[in-house]
């Protein structure tokens, strides 16, 4: 007997995209199953004010495949001269729909990030005022904090005081990889978590036993298996204050296998197969639709989509191992299983 699944078509809430060749060359792999997704800034050089979003956006849309139904929703670069106003009216517009926090060097094209937090307060009161959602990559960039404990370290330096001196402020924490982060995102007011195909699957052994795995590499980085047990437990428990937000990160090989690799997993071509997978595993396929299509939505105000995806169970799906872009090849996350749900 076949078995079918079809739920409200998905949403990615944290994507990159890139520019240019690597833009038109993998776009196609994201708008074939998802609706929306919210568009990572760190671009060289970032994507500041409201005109360098709307003209990042017409790439984007003139990038799109013939007939896709892919709407992208646009973020900002928050700088330490951002301008509280220009923000405003960015949203204001529909043009963008909200702001990303990067603590300078804390991953990929973070230099402009922000150093001083005092710096960015008029912004973060702005965006408390017209609910505009501050998407926050937690983790400190302390050279003396080790690199596992960079996000437990966040949330009580960083974030907690930037939530209590902002009452009000919606935030996303970005691709949570730690229990300390499901703990904090549950019991918080104003508060989502996205959080990442990969990051359900790998843990930090299968970065670094038997080989370094450069294309398991990803900021940040995974963790010990007990944090992936408990970002299984938080994806797959119907809290809505967890959604996807993929983190698909494309880096061409020959920058991701050097002696100074990229950090980024590319995950937009097996997603939706990944996740059906991992949800039956753990006997929660009722709730795929919430973590995919529902959550996210209401945490950012916004309908569900209408369209529908249907996934079906058979032989275990093919998917490619690279994709070629105009700027090299790209590997396609190996979630080192085979797959059983593809998408029709
Ligand atoms: O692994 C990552 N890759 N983490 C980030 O925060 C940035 C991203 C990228 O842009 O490559
Ligand atoms: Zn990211």
């Amino acid at each position: 007997m076949t078995q079918t699944l079809t739920i409200r078509r998905p949403d990615d809430w944290h994507l990159h995209l890139r520019d240019g060749a690597m833009l038109r060359g993998l776009l196609p792999e994201t708008a074939r199953h998802f609706a929306r997704a919210i568009i990572m800034p760190n671009l060289v050089p970032p994507v500041v004010t409201g005109a360098e979003a709307a003209a990042y956006r017409d790439r984007i849309l003139s990038a799109r495949p013939e007939g896709a139904d892919f709407t992208p929703l646009m973020t900002l670069y928050l700088t330490e001269d951002t301008d509280p106003e220009d923000v405003a009216a960015a949203h204001a517009s529909g043009l963008v729909t909200a702001v990303k926090l990067y603590p300078a060097g804390a991953t990929t094209n973070s230099a402009s990030g922000v150093r001083d937090f005092d710096r960015v307060r008029p912004v973060l009161e702005r965006m408390a005022e017209i609910g505009m959602p501050l998407c926050v990559h937690g983790e400190v960039t302390d050279p003396e904090v080790d690199i596992f404990d960079r996000e437990a370290a966040f949330i009580d330096r960083v974030l907690d005081p930037l939530r209590r001196a902002t009452p009000g402020l919606r935030v996303v924490m970005e691709h949570i990889t730690t229990r300390q982060g499901v703990d904090y995102a549950r019991d918080g007011k104003d508060l989502g978590a996205t959080i990442t195909t990969h990051h359900l699957v790998i843990n930090r052994n299968h970065i670094l036993v038997g080989g370094i795995k450069p294309h398991y590499y990803c900021l940040p980085v995974a963790k010990r298996e007990e944090h992936r047990l408990a970002l299984r437990a938080a994806a797959t428990s119907g809290d809505p204050t967890f959604f996807l937000g993929t983190d698909s990160a494309p880096h061409a090989d020959p920058a991701k296998e050097s002696s100074c690799g990229c950090a980024g997993c590319f995950t937009a071509t097996n997603t939706m197969s990944i996740l059906a997978d991992v949800f039956e595993m753990d006997n929660a396929l009722d709730r795929l639709e919430g973590f995919t299509s529902l959550h996210g939505p209401a945490f950012y105000g916004l309908p569900a989509n209408d369209a529908t995806l249907t996934l079906t169970r058979g032989a275990p799906v093919n998917y490619p191992a690279k994709i070629e872009t105009g700027d090299g090849p790209v590997t396609v996350f190996d979630p080192q299983m085979p797959l059983h749900w593809s998408v029709s």
